[in-house]
């Protein structure tokens, strides 16, 4: 199958890009290289023995985005491509609705315009209103979202669960992530995050490596078992199989049209506590932290049932919450500032 791959060079994107060229397929990356170097698609291509064709072409760029599509002529697309940054997406949230939604819509176009109409969708947890649905949230819960990063996720589930029931030819899957973490084993791809870290994991290992003094955890004082916040941590090339997974389900139907959701996840929740001993336990480094207040925003628990992507994919999580801290170490150490230039 040819795959075309938006935000193919990013965290997710590289991952995923070394999968299908490790199956046999064949990979057209369309990436802006906002938050990204060419650099992991070369470690990829130095992994898989074989490369992707690489556009630097933004998403939103109708002309040269249609333009990659009559070139190159997928049969499917996975789209990656979208910013995700929870609190800079209340900063400038015109910013995300136009790159992610306007981004998307644009790319409904330029696939038509190739009569291609398989395509898997990068979503999020953050869909799961955290109000209304308790842990462990299942594909049919109540949608809803806080910021305008999880906004634009939840609103284009909602557009392409539309365009899927004007048109039966479309097949969409929209896989809700988890937390992804982890990196590939051999320690060479991983997560590049630009300055600060964000998330926890990336900021654990920095603070590891020495580039960051020590971890802020975000409150002990949840109604959990020691406190902290719990998350269903997802190692990254499990989330990439996940991937050729829905691809392969969809492939399947024959060009039957569809639009199903599923969640990528371990099932299990693991906290801010039991993330720092394990990647303790990993690196053999301690880190330094202290308890601040709650960040804004946060929930308390949140982990998904994996029940309908093992069932309906075949797929489930395999890595284990050690195995995803020593591939985080494993990357961070090997690469302590990241991807060179
Ligand atoms: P990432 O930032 O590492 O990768 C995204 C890639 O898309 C980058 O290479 C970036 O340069 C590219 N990109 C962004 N806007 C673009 C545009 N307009 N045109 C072309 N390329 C563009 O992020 P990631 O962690 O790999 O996430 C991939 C997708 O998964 C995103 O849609 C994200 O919202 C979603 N997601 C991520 C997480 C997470 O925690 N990492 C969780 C849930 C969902
Ligand atoms: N945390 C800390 N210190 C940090 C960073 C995080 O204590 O420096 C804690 C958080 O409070 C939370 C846990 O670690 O309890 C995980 O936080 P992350 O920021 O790594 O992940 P979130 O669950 O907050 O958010 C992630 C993605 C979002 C996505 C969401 C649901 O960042 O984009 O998962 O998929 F929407």
């Amino acid at each position: 199958m040819k795959v075309l791959v938006t935000g193919g060079a990013g965290y997710i994107g590289s991952h995923t890009v070394l999968e299908l060229l490790s199956k046999g397929h064949d990979v057209v990356v369309v990436d802006n290289f906002d938050n990204s170097k060419p650099e992991s698609l070369r470690r990829v291509a130095e992994r898989a023995g074989r490369s992707a064709v690489v556009h630097r072409v933004d998403v939103c760029d109708e002309t040269s985005l249609t333009q990659v599509f009559a070139e190159t002529r997928p049969d499917a697309v996975i789209h990656f491509a979208g910013l995700k940054a929870v609190g800079e997406s209340s900063e400038v949230p015109q910013r995300y609705y136009w790159n992610n939604v306007a981004g998307t819509l644009v790319l409904l176009r330029a696939m038509e315009s190739v009569d291609c109409h398989t395509l898997v969708f990068s979503s999020s947890a953050t869909v799961y209103d955290p109000d209304r649905n308790q842990p462990p949230f299942h594909e049919d819960g109540l949608l809803g979202a806080t910021n305008p990063y999880g906004k634009t996720k939840w609103f284009l589930e909602e557009i392409l669960r539309d365009v899927s029931a004007s048109d039966g030819r479309w097949q969409i899957g929209l896989l809700r992530y988890f937390n992804p973490v982890g990196a590939h084993p051999s320690g060479r791809i991983g997560e590049d995050p630009n300055g600060i870290p964000n998330n926890l994991l990336p900021f654990i290992s920095q603070v590891a490596v020495g580039r960051l003094k020590e971890l802020r955890v975000f409150g002990n004082d949840y109604d959990t078992p020691d406190g902290t916040g719990v998350r269903d941590y997802i190692h990254v090339v499990d989330l990439a199989r996940g991937h050729l997974r829905a691809l392969e389900y969809l492939e399947r139907l024959n060009g039957e049209g569809i639009c199903r959701v599923w969640n990528l996840g371990t099932g299990k929740g693991a906290s801010v506590m039991e993330m720092i001993h394990s990647f303790e336990r990993a690196s053999g480094v301690d880190i330094p932290f202290a308890v601040v207040a709650r960040r804004p925003g946060d929930q308390a628990v949140s982990f998904g049932d994996p029940t309908r992507a093992r069932e309906e994919l075949q797929w489930s999580a395999e890595y284990s919450v050690d195995s995803m801290c020593t591939d985080s170490w494993n990357w961070q150490s090997q690469n302590p500032n990241g991807y060179p230039d």
